[in-house]
């Protein structure tokens, strides 16, 4: 770090990494006669002002949930319309992000995934090399089948124990969850960063994803800011 840099992350009130569950979208929609698709839509267009509050406010990684491995037991015709955003938005989307001083990776399993995919992610992760914020897209993201994951790598490393495991997490180069944001009016984490959840402050509202706004976002962060946060001591 430059010596004339202030470290934000050593300011206990600015959470160093918050996780987004993106909910909301298909209601957003059909409250406008629209179909879900369109939903979607404009929830790929709020990722960029959302996280370019965070960033602004001195979060260091974003983490977006984006598509959950149960996604894909929609009907066809959604996951088809969420690949298919996929393909179309997501350089145009990590290019933006990358001006705001990101890099952007991917949590989830890629092995099944259309190569096409898993080629535009490598692309997109390549972009901002050198940036020093990032924000983590959980796509075909699961949290139980990446403990597992990770549990089957510390095995085979031949030493299990907490530090072991979080090197196997999808997560393991980024800063510790402080911080977990739902929007959409449901009150569960749905296999969302479950391991890396276990000291975060959860934060729930009513507003759906599309509508969620740098406001709203803001006034999470000035609660967090505001939360006693103590870690299982007194
Ligand atoms: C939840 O809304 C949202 C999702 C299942 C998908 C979120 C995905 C995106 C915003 C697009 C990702 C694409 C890129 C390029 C990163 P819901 O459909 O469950 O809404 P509902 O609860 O109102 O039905």
């Amino acid at each position: 770090m430059k010596s004339d840099a202030v470290d934000i992350s050593a300011d206990a009130r600015i959470p160093r990494h918050v996780g987004i569950i993106m909910d909301g979208n298909g209601r957003w929609a059909t409250s406008r006669h629209l179909p879900r698709a369109a939903g979607h839509r404009a929830g790929v267009k709020n990722i960029e002002p959302i996280v370019e509050c965070m960033l602004d406010r001195g979060v260091r990684c974003v983490t977006v949930f984006a598509f959950s491995t149960e996604n894909g037991g929609r009907p066809v015709s959604e996951v088809k319309s969420l690949f298919a955003l996929f393909r179309k938005q997501i350089l145009p989307l990590v290019k933006k992000l990358v001006v705001r001083g990101a890099r952007v990776v991917f949590s989830g399993e890629r092995e099944s995934l259309p190569d096409d995919v898993v080629k535009l992610m490598t692309e997109a992760e390549t972009l901002g090399d050198g940036n020093d914020k990032t924000v983590n897209i959980a796509f075909n993201y699961g949290s139980r089948a990446e403990i597992v994951r990770a549990c089957k790598l510390a095995a085979a490393s031949g030493e299990i124990t907490e530090r072991s495991i979080e090197r196997g997490l999808y997560t393991a180069d980024l800063p510790e969850l402080d911080m977990i944001v739902r929007t959409g009016g449901e009150k569960r984490l749905s296999n969302f960063l479950l391991y890396q959840a276990a000291y975060g402050e959860l934060f729930f509202t009513d507003t759906l994803w599309p509508d969620f706004s740098a406001a709203e976002a803001c006034d999470m962060l000035d609660e967090f800011a505001k939360r006693t946060r103590r870690f299982g001591k007194v």
